[in-house]
């Protein structure tokens, strides 16, 4: 049986650190204060003028690859989960595997599900895998969210940052990937979107992000809870077995919430949205990146990782590590 097996990981966070005296010293009107108590937020990154998700996807990428100890160009299948592409098209995984000097005539695509994207990404690469169409697949989270920020809105502003993560997922005799689950309801669409386009050579609609946070917590709160438990029970392991949650960095709140509606203990739940903000796609394979070069994820342990974002969409992926 063919196992999808991750490799290596890497990320990328652009710039210096934002914080929230920062934010307030440009003018918006907030505080630390507001920001970390309702939030867990201290500072965020934000990527330069004309740097872009896939210039962060290639330096998250070349980390993971050099972690996985392989050559780019055995990298078959690229899937960039991104609501903040470089382009309207080409796709950013096909820049990135521009960008890598990956000549192989492989599969490259992006996944858009927001903040559940590399749940998704991570899903469809690990059937690809198991199906024995492809063997080594690089599934990044990339996102540049700066760009789609209003920044008169400060009940929006002051949660999102940019950056990316990588992982190499690999076909593999040994266990990898024990269950995946997707789902979505389009119906809560409007409570967390950027509700334009360009159309004719103008913007149509709006293009800021628009949230309405109390129903979003609620909604993240519930659906972070009920996927982590499908993935054990597909599995048939107890949440006694899991070593790390590594749940979509949006809220500290919403973080501490699903651990307890999870069963559990802050220990076992690694959170970096204190220091990152929310990276929407990229805020898991980062957190997961951060938690495994500071030695607390190790080979043998059991994860979960789970996400939740615009759409409404949702997801999780047991793993043996
Ligand atoms: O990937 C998923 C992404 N989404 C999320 O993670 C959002 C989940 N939701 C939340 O985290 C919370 O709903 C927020 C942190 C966004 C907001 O917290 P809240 O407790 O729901 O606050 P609120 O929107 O009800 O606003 C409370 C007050 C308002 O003032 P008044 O009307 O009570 O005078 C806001 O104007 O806080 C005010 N406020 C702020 N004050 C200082 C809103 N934003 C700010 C701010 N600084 N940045």
């Amino acid at each position: 049986m063919i196992h999808a097996r991750i490799a290596g990981t890497g990320s990328y966070l652009p710039g210096a650190p934002v914080t929230n005296d920062d934010l307030v010293a440009r003018g918006i009107e907030t505080s630390d204060e507001w920001i970390a108590t309702r939030t867990g937020i201290r500072a965020r990154h934000f990527a330069a003028d004309g740097e872009n998700a896939s210039d962060l996807a290639e330096v998250a990428s070349r980390r993971a690859i050099e972690a996985a100890g392989v050559d780019a160009n055995d990298i078959d299948l690229i899937i960039v989960a991104t609501s903040t592409p470089d382009y309207i098209f080409p796709s950013t995984a096909a820049l990135l595997q521009s960008r890598l000097g990956i000549r192989n005539d492989g599969a490259a695509f992006d996944v858009q599900a927001v903040c559940s994207g590399f749940a998704y990404a991570l899903s469809v690469a690990e059937k690809f895998i198991r199906s024995g169409s492809h063997r080594r697949a690089l599934v990044v989270g990339a996102e540049v969210f700066s760009r789609i920020l209003d920044w008169n809105d400060r009940g929006t502003c002051v949660l999102f940052g940019d950056g990316a993560g990588a992982i190499v997922l690999e076909a593999s005799d040994q266990p990898g990937v024990l269950a995946t689950a997707l789902h979505a309801d389009g119906s809560h669409h409007p409570i967390l979107c950027v509700p334009g386009t360009v159309s004719s050579g103008k913007v149509l609609g709006d293009p800021f992000l628009r949230m309405d946070g109390q129903a979003v917590f609620k909604f993240a709160v519930r659906v972070l809870g009920d996927v982590a438990a499908e993935v054990l029970n597909a599995a048939n392991l107890s949440i006694d077995q899991v070593d790390w949650l590594i749940p979509h960095q949006a809220n500290i709140r919403i973080i501490q919430s699903t651990a307890k509606r999870v069963g559990l203990p802050l220990e076992k739940v690694i959170a970096t949205v204190g220091a990152h903000g929310n990276t929407s796609a990229a805020s898991i394979p980062l957190a997961l990146d951060v938690a495994i070069r500071d030695g607390r994820i190790v080979r043998g342990q059991t994860l979960v990782l789970e996400g939740v974002g615009g759409g409404f969409t949702w997801g999780a992926a047991l793993i043996a590590y």
